[in-house]
């Protein structure tokens, strides 16, 4: 199956279209997956990255754009999942003809696609791709972008909290909970900003430097602790994992003090089976797909033409998501992870299928 060298067969996770770009005098190499378009056309970033074989890179797609049609689906936007993959190191090959060349495959795809930022790219790098196609959101303000994603990611984030909060203490507020936040770059700051308006005490970690004094000197009230396991072991109600992924595994959950996790984080599961973990120690936890989804609202918005107040309205349905998906999970006796699968998945099937009404 592979173009590049030899991978497994793609064909098997149910995909709708995998495609092997290539231009070789520009030394691109790029794999665009379309897990599903039953919503409309398929949306998720560009990760640029230095993938060990190509395997690693197709397995990533793979995996990337499914998560990204679920996501999509739970943000209630009409809106499909994809993404793509650059194979290489980006700080050694990433070239305004690299870029162009790859934006041309992606407007090959006649809008099944429409990519935007993701690991390894970023706003400039859509204005040049952008040259090349239409179907590309995540675009600077000047061309009409929807600017920094953080703002409505934990924004988001935010309001899955709040339904977080009502379902295990009855009342959305955060007034007089002490949350504690792993990780205080573009989101984490926003998201402490908010929490701290709302009343609540926030503790916090970060490794960088930079990010705490950013904190001491805007937050002064913000208490800091050495590393994520410190801010694990406190004594704390709310934990946001809002660094990298794999906050939650098997030597963090038993140590886990707070009752609810709702962070802005990627893949915050380690590895499957631990959302039972959690369940079993009746910690809730929100999954990270539906309440970090505000950064795609925020970029997807650009499709319409960006207006922050509407992107900021979808956003805020976050909170009643989040509820559904917690109501469903008790009605079905399910971690909050099993339900919201099922939500999205029962989503896609119901409303994509109405495509088979015949219009014209
Ligand atoms: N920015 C968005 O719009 C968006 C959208 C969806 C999901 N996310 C996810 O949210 C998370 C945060 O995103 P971001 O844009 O704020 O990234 P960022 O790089 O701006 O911030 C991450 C912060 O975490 C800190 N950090 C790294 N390792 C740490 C550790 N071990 N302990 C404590 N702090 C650590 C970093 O120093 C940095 O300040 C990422 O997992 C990202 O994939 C972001």
């Amino acid at each position: 199956m592979g173009v590049f060298a030899s991978t497994d067969d793609p064909v098997s996770t149910g995909h709708e279209q995998v495609v092997f770009c290539q231009d070789k005098q520009s030394g691109l190499k790029a794999i665009i997956g379309i897990y599903s378009t039953a919503l409309g056309p398929a949306l998720g970033g560009t990760r640029f990255y230095p993938y060990a074989s190509e395997d690693d890179a197709l397995a990533d797609v793979l995996d990337l754009s499914r998560g990204m049609a679920y996501k999509n689906a739970l943000a209630g936007l009409d809106l499909g999942g994809g993404k793509a993959v650059i194979w290489g190191d980006p700080e050694q090959i990433k070239s305004e003809a690299l870029l162009r060349a790859y934006g041309r495959f992606v407007e090959s795809l006649g809008g099944r696609y429409y990519t935007a930022c993701d690991v390894g790219t970023y706003v400039a790098d859509m204005d040049v791709v952008a040259r090349e196609t239409r179907y590309v959101t995540g675009r600077s303000v000047e061309h009409g972008g929807a600017g920094d994603s953080s703002i409505l990611t934990a924004w988001g984030v935010f309001q899955g909290m709040r339904a977080a909060s009502e379902h295990v203490w009855g009342t959305p507020s955060l007034r007089g909970r002490r949350v504690g936040v792993a990780g205080l770059g573009k989101v984490g700051k926003y998201l402490t900003g908010h929490l701290l308006e709302d009343g609540a005490e926030v503790v916090a970690t970060d490794v960088n430097p930079k990010a705490l004094a950013w904190v001491r000197s805007n937050h002064p009230q913000v208490s800091l602790v050495d590393d994520a396991s410190a801010l694990v072991a406190a004594d704390i109600d709310v934990y946001a994992p809002c660094a990298l992924g794999g906050a939650l595994n098997d030597d963090t959950v038993p140590a886990l003090r707070a009752k609810v996790v709702t962070g802005a984080a990627n893949n915050q599961l380690a590895h499957p089976g631990i959302e039972k973990l959690l369940a079993d120690r009746g910690i809730l936890y929100t999954p990270d797909y539906v309440v970090n989804a505000g950064g795609v609202i925020q970029v997807a918005d650009e499709i319409e033409g960006f207006n922050f107040d509407r992107a900021k309205l979808r956003a805020t349905r976050i909170y009643d998501t989040t509820r559904e998906i917690l109501s469903l999970a008790d009605a079905e006796g399910v971690p909050p992870a099993v339900a919201a699968d099922r939500l999205a998945e029962r989503r896609m099937a119901e409303v994509g299928r109405l495509r088979a009404i015949h219009l014209r």
